[in-house]
């Protein structure tokens, strides 16, 4: 039991109340963090005169030490201490003696870990920008491949109107693109350092604590101590924007599956992203895709979690906060872990073109727009709608689709109907006139894709 305190207790921690207390076990995930948190404040200590500048140079020396030596697996971190915080400072102390006593001046534990979690955060959240920031980069080669691409397009899973695979691809690339912005906000907004703010009180040494946080590179310190140690909400913003990506993942990977099953058949995903059956020879199953979707569950868990814990705790510090760590990195790891093996299981799918478009041909997509020629015929868009209506009725019960029926079979549903009809609901008219921003026609998606192409180089 190596604690920070017990100069006015006169009992030892019952084991059982130190293990549920302890918090090593996890908070040593943002070891390199407290190492650098102690590193800012030790120098600071020096330049603002409340440590000689000796006494700072030796705690940074040892501070260093005891990083590299965890990272050579020359000392290992044990559950021995409570937390990480304590870990480092009796090393110190160890290492470099009374001068190590020294590092904790003007620093409680509480604005300690505020910092630890932050600098975690901020660490992560960039890692994750990176991780989206590849996914975007490839679903743009599949858009930029896939302009021609027709498929159908489906509202309520029924086939609605005809589009194109980069067209849909599109669509994820706007999500993702909003989840990246999400990330960005929430590590502009955390970016300020709550060092200094002491138990809650702010202390009485006189702190530089714009040069802690410029040596941190945070835009600079927090503004009210009480807030900063208590402060969790960017964990919540983190946790939100992770959840929002999950769920962006979980609707790609439904449609993966069912582009994926045996009745599409619209893709292919690559062996080495599928796993086989115990018992069924025959299977390749898409189970990555289902993990990243049944993933989704735990990351929401987590952001529920952090919500609940936060809601009834008065200021400033307490420790149910010590509550944000575990299912939080959970959080982070799993959702990092999902983008990542989404972007390689996307990469190497196959595409069945043919059985896209195919698909597109059948299912009346293109009924919209044989409701339209009716309309430039002059023909009223309600009754245009009816006729087109009764030509489906007889199109089903004769197993054709509109592109399969005769002049003759047209002319009996409705006379205005004319050999350019075949022209006007074919595939392609159908996608290329649609040419507003936004649509799926090839000079309108030329033009997103350009868009989009210049917003991934501005990330870099
Ligand atoms: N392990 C604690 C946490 O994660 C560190 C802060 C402890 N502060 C205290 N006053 N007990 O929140």
């Amino acid at each position: 039991m190596a604690q920070l305190w017990g100069g006015r207790f006169t009992k030892q921690t019952d084991q059982l109340v130190y293990n549920f207390n302890a918090s090593i076990s996890f908070d040593q995930k943002f070891f390199k963090q407290d190492i650098e948190g102690s590193i800012a404040h030790a120098t600071m200590l020096g330049k603002a005169g409340i440590v000689t500048e000796e006494e700072s140079a030796n705690i940074v020396a040892g501070l260093k030490g005891i990083y590299q030596d965890v990272q050579d697996g020359k000392l290992e971190i044990t559950s021995e201490y409570e937390d990480i915080h304590s870990f480092v400072e009796a090393n110190l102390i160890d290492r470099i003696g009374d001068t190590g006593k020294k590092l904790h001046t003007g620093r409680s534990r509480n604005d300690q870990v505020a910092l630890d979690m932050r600098l975690y955060v901020r660490d992560e959240i960039k890692e994750t920008e990176e991780l989206i920031k590849d996914l975007l980069q490839e679903l743009l080669v599949l858009e930029k491949e896939n302009i021609h691409t027709y498929m159908p397009g489906f509202t309520h899973l029924q086939k609605a109107q005809p589009v194109t695979f980069a067209h849909h691809i599109a669509a994820y690339f706007e999500m993702f693109k909003r989840d990246y912005s999400r990330l960005v906000d929430c590590r502009n907004r955390l970016n300020l350092c709550p060092l200094g703010s002491g138990a809650l009180a702010g202390t009485t040494y006189p702190l530089d604590r714009e040069l802690t946080a410029s040596l941190l590179n945070f835009d600079g310190p927090t503004l009210n101590s009480m807030d900063s140690v208590s402060d969790r909400d960017y964990v919540i913003e983190y946790l939100n924007a992770l959840s929002i990506i999950a769920m962006h993942l979980s609707r790609f990977s439904e449609e993966i599956i069912i582009w994926n099953s045996n009745e599409y058949q619209f893709i292919e995903l690559d062996d080495a992203y599928s796993t086989g059956s115990s018992i069924m020879p025959q299977k390749k199953n898409p189970d990555i895709a289902e993990l990243v979707r049944g993933k989704t569950g735990r990351v929401y868990g987590a952001l529920m979690s952090m919500l609940t814990t936060m809601k009834g705790i008065p200021l400033a510090y307490d420790k149910d906060m010590q509550e944000d760590k575990e299912l939080t990195f959970d959080a982070i790891d799993t959702v990092k872990g999902c983008v990542l093996l989404f972007t390689g299981m996307i990469k190497t799918m196959k595409l069945n073109k043919d059985k896209m478009e195919a698909s597109a041909m059948k299912g009346f997509t293109n009924a919209t727009d044989a409701a339209d020629y009716l309309v430039k015929k002059g023909v009223p868009f309600r009754d245009a709608h009816g006729i087109i209506g009764r030509l489906v009725l007889y199109c089903i019960n004769n197993q054709k689709s509109l592109l399969d029926l005769s002049i003759d079979e047209y002319k009996a549903i409705d006379p205005v109907f004319e050999e350019d009809v075949y022209d006007a609901i074919s595939l392609e008219t159908c996608v290329n006139l649609r040419n507003t921003i936004g649509a799926p026609g090839p000079d309108a998606m030329q033009k997103v894709i350009d868009i989009n192409e210049a917003y991934l180089k501005s990330l870099n």
